[in-house]
């Protein structure tokens, strides 16, 4: 260790990163983190996972007050927005939590290097204007948005915005136009739309959200849709004009068409990510990019440059902050001689809409593939608690081997699903057949309920359909 500054040096302090240092240092690593950003916590705390989550939740009330779900109950109330206070509670809700992993840093003494890293060579970075030498650099610099070509995003005019416009809009559009109805789309769409805005989604492919289970897929259009939502399903924009504050989207249907305009106070760009590695200068240490624009690595997370690993949005797999933390533990303990694994299989992804939608494992399409399947599925109009919550939307699937009954995959749209979905990883994890979930007693009256009992359904019967 002699030689070198650190024993590990991460760059990038996302939930990869931090998560990475953190765990070295906890290990007895002498440990730097390198972050340009002013706070620590990458895109997840800073412009991802919280921010979207604070005006989802916000919002989420505000509907309820509005629409009538709270007079459903019982609850009159007229509600008023004031935008400036709930932005102010999504800003406090940011500084928190940055400011909790500045605390960690400090507890765990990981250095917090201010600056962009550069390599000098494999083990040497610029910071700053200052060189550090470490024995081992993590990559974790993450990702940031996919640019659609001919469309130029202006978060400061808020006309055109990507993610992180979308969340500190000053103002309700009255019209916004989403362009690709994936995951942040469906998310800051359903934000604006709760507080005002008519929203409509565009997206290229004949469904919305990609990589989820079809079914899955049809029923979240039709609730997006009831709930005010436009949704365009196989069309394509072929341009965006902005006039002062307004702008005029041209689409046309993806396989060509006539062209339609929509106007909009608002275009939202949301049409995927890209692995950050411009200015990195992985080229001074002969790390190739994939065709995707991502540094590969083996399961322990190490790059075919000697000393050099790589985690996080930044390599292949699922976007995701909780992929991207468990990465960073993994990798700091594969650091430190021990054996730290991600089982890829199993990660759960979230929509945070309402409902929730959740999926983790296999679709049944993917399944299918693989071989003969069972499925067993449950509304969760049958579930009392989703009944009497008033929240009649959604089901569960559970998709298992045909032969071994071990589960592939569980799929559920519900109000809570974003929890649900956390005992079906676990169990997957573990290796359970659809027995052992159906026979495993389960709360009542809870939403889980109604995963035992899609489970109940792939081999047997249910009792409450
Ligand atoms: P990042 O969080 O992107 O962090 C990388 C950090 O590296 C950044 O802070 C960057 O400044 C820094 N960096 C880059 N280059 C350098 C360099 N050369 N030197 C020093 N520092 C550098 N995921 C979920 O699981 N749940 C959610 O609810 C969710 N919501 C999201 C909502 C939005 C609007 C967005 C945009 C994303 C969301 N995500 C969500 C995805 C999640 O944010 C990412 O998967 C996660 O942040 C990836 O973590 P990471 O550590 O790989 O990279
Ligand atoms: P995405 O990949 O989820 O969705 C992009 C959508 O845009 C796709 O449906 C795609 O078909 C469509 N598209 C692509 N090009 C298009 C075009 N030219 N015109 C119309 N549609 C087009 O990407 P998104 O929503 O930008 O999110 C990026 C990443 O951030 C996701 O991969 C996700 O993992 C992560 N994220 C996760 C969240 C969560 O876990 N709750 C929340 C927000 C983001």
């Amino acid at each position: 260790m002699a030689d070198y500054d650190y024993d590990v040096l991460v760059i990038g302090a996302g939930p990869g990163g931090y998560v990475a240092a953190i765990r070295a240092a906890q290990l007895g690593l002498k440990t730097a983190c390198a972050e340009g950003r002013a706070t620590l916590g990458g895109t997840c705390l800073n412009v991802g996972c919280i921010p979207s989550k604070a005006l989802l939740h916000a919002s989420e009330y505000f509907e309820a007050a509005k629409g009538g779900a709270m007079a459903a109950m019982g609850i009159k109330v007229t509600p008023e927005l004031d935008l400036d206070v709930m932005q102010g509670q999504r800003k406090d809700a940011v500084k928190g939590l940055t400011g909790g992993i500045e605390f960690l840093f400090k507890k765990n003494k990981v250095d917090w290097l201010k600056g962009y890293a550069q390599f000098k060579d494999a083990h040497t970075v610029e910071v700053d204007g200052k060189t550090y030498s470490a024995k081992n650099l993590v990559i974790a610099t993450g990702s940031s948005v996919t640019p659609l070509p001919g469309v130029e995003i202006d978060n400061d005019k808020g006309v055109v915005v990507d993610s992180t416009g979308a969340l500190e809009l000053s103002a309700v559009p009255k019209k916004m136009v989403v362009i690709g109805g994936g995951v942040i789309g469906l998310e800051l769409g359903s934000v604006w739309r709760r507080l005002g805005a008519e929203v409509t989604v565009v997206e290229f492919l004949d469904q919305l959200l990609p990589g989820m289970d079809m079914d899955v897929r049809k029923e979240a259009a039709k609730i997006f849709k009831k709930q005010g939502m436009t949704l365009k399903l196989s069309t394509k924009v072929t341009g965006v004009e902005v006039k002062g504050k307004k702008a005029k989207v041209s689409v046309e249907p993806s396989k060509g068409g006539d062209t339609e305009t929509l106007d909009a106070d608002v275009v939202l760009v949301a049409i995927g990510r890209k692995p950050n590695v411009e200015g990195l200068g992985i080229d001074k240490i002969g790390l190739e990019l994939n065709q995707r624009g991502q540094i590969e690595t083996d399961h322990d997370f190490a790059t075919k440059v000697d000393g050099v690993w790589a985690i996080g949005d930044v390599i292949p797999g699922p976007m995701l902050a909780h992929k991207a933390e468990d990465e960073g533990l993994a990798v700091a303990e594969n650091i430190a001689g021990l054996t730290g694994i991600v089982n890829h299989d199993v990660i759960p992804g979230v929509v945070y809409t309402q409902p929730e939608i959740a999926g983790v494992g296999l679709t049944e399409e993917a399944a299918k593939e693989r071989g003969a399947v069972k499925v067993g599925k449950f509304p969760m109009l049958a579930n009392s608690r989703a009944k009497t919550n008033h929240e009649p939307d959604g089901f569960v699937k559970v998709i298992a081997d045909a032969e071994t009954d071990r589960v592939l995959g569980v799929w559920c749209i519900a109000s809570v699903a974003g929890t649900m979905i956390a005992q079906a990883a676990q169990a997957m994890e573990f290796g359970a057949t659809s027995e052992d979930i159906a026979y495993t007693c389960h709360a009542h009256p809870t939403h889980s309920e109604a995963i035992k009992e899609a489970a109940m359904a792939v081999t047997g019967k249910p009792i409450h359909i």
